[in-house]
């Protein structure tokens, strides 16, 4: 058999909608050696983990843990054990994740119902109002910030709405959570999931989740315990979960006092989501959200300063990402690829009804900084031109350097 050799990325500045470039703390605490599942010195880090993340949700929720997967192992899992079949599910849909939130919830066997509205917007909270007096569901699911669209949902209005009709508030927060204001308890957010690989600066594969005691309650009444780990006498609930992995009501005991063993915990991806964490609530959720809005005010100014049209209704626009409308004539994806080629950078593409028609530019995380927007828009500006698109010379470097002001220079 040949020989592999090993595996060195090359040099990459991750400019996309997520992922980025991970944080070197983060990278650091993955390369801890393990521990046992039920060392005192695990189940510290796990409740460490979890007091962090009751910091960057803005709540008090005990029900605060991570799922192990990609983020949208936090979606499944909320879902999965929120929806018994038959339940009825609203949700408004302004992007492709609205669509992923409806077909898991489809996948759950529950009624569903959306308000639907065109890429590019947010949905208006009396559309939501009147669907949910029309509709009565149990749920309301929804993005907070969809990368496919670069729009920001406001959902305190939601939350109020949600909680006078005694409607449970689920809401996806893996692109804007740390990059954009998130609060969970003042919003009434009954069920939140995220992910570490947009704002919170570290790799995929570890989903931050939380649940209101309202939330809770739903989920633990349908509880149930392996066979396997029943102690004698005791009995287990009649309908459940319908996922052993996502089971929120299992999981509760595993990080609970019980300690009751589920999956094995992926350490590494603990120590991830720890440090991910421990960086915003060193850095403040205020200063992290604000370098956010900086550096995404930057960007915004940049690609309209080298003359390009931004996408959708920036006034809901996500701190963290931007869309830019490709200029006629000019080949998408082979100036991505030569973005990617010749000055290491990754801007993002598009889905759906966007495909080929905007580019995807993100500032978030450990790359929501001034190099890496002035580094992006000056090789951006390279391509353009050599791709057949004039564009004013240093236009997007002036601009963003305006936004900074004083301090960048
Ligand atoms: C809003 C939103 N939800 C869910 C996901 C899915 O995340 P993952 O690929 O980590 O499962 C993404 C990824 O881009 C996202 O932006």
């Amino acid at each position: 058999m040949s020989t592999f050799a090993t595996f060195n990325p090359p040099p990459r500045l991750l400019m996309g909608p997520g992922p980025i470039n991970a944080d070197p703390r983060v990278l650091r605490a993955m390369s801890a050696q393990l521990i046992g599942q039920f060392d005192p010195a695990m189940t510290q880090a796990m409740n460490d983990t979890m007091a962090l993340y009751r910091a960057v949700f803005a709540t008090v929720n005990e029900a605060t843990f991570l799922i192990d997967g990609t983020a949208r192992a936090g979606i499944e899992a909320a879902l999965v054990s929120l929806i018994e079949p038959g339940d009825t599910v609203l949700i408004p849909v302004f992007g492709r994740f609205g669509h992923l939130l409806r077909e898991i919830a489809e996948r759950c066997d529950a009624t569903v119902e959306i308000c639907e509205v065109p890429w590019g917007q947010v949905v208006d909270p009396a559309m939501v109002e009147e669907a949910i007096r029309r509709t009565r569901p149990k749920l309301v699911a929804t993005v907070q910030g969809d990368t496919s669209t670069t729009m920001c949902q406001p959902l305190a209005d939601l939350g109020r709405l949600c909680r006078e009709q005694d409607v449970l508030l689920y809401a996806d927060v893996t692109a804007s959570l740390g990059g954009n204001t998130f609060e969970a308890d003042a919003w009434h957010v009954d069920a939140v999931s995220a992910g570490l690989q947009k704002c919170l600066a570290g790799p995929s594969g570890s989903a931050p989740v939380t649940f209101s005691p309202r939330a809770v309650e739903v989920i633990t009444r349908r509880k149930s315990i392996e066979a396997g780990l029943l102690a004698d006498g005791e009995t287990t609930a009649a309908t459940r979960i319908r996922s052993n992995y996502f089971d929120v009501a299992m999981l509760l005991d595993y990080w609970g006092e019980r300690r009751l063993n589920h999956h094995t915990e992926a350490t590494s991806m603990l120590y991830a989501a720890r440090e991910c964490a421990r960086i915003i609530v060193e850095d403040g959720l205020d200063e992290t959200i604000e370098r956010h809005r900086l550096h995404g005010e930057a960007m915004l100014a940049g690609v309209l300063g080298l003359g390009l049209a931004v996408f959708g209704d920036v006034s809901h626009k996500m701190n963290n990402v931007v869309g830019v409308h490709i200029p006629e004539g000019v080949d998408g994806d082979r100036a991505r690829g030569e973005l990617l080629e010749q000055f290491g950078i990754e801007i993002g593409t598009s889905f759906g009804p966007l495909h080929g028609k905007i580019w995807r530019i993100g500032t978030m995380g450990y790359n929501a900084r001034t190099d890496a927007v002035l580094t992006t828009l000056a090789a951006l500006e390279q391509v353009l031109r050599r791709n057949g698109h004039p564009t004013p010379q240093g236009g997007g470097i002036d601009a963003a350097l305006e936004v900074y002001g004083s301090t960048a220079s």
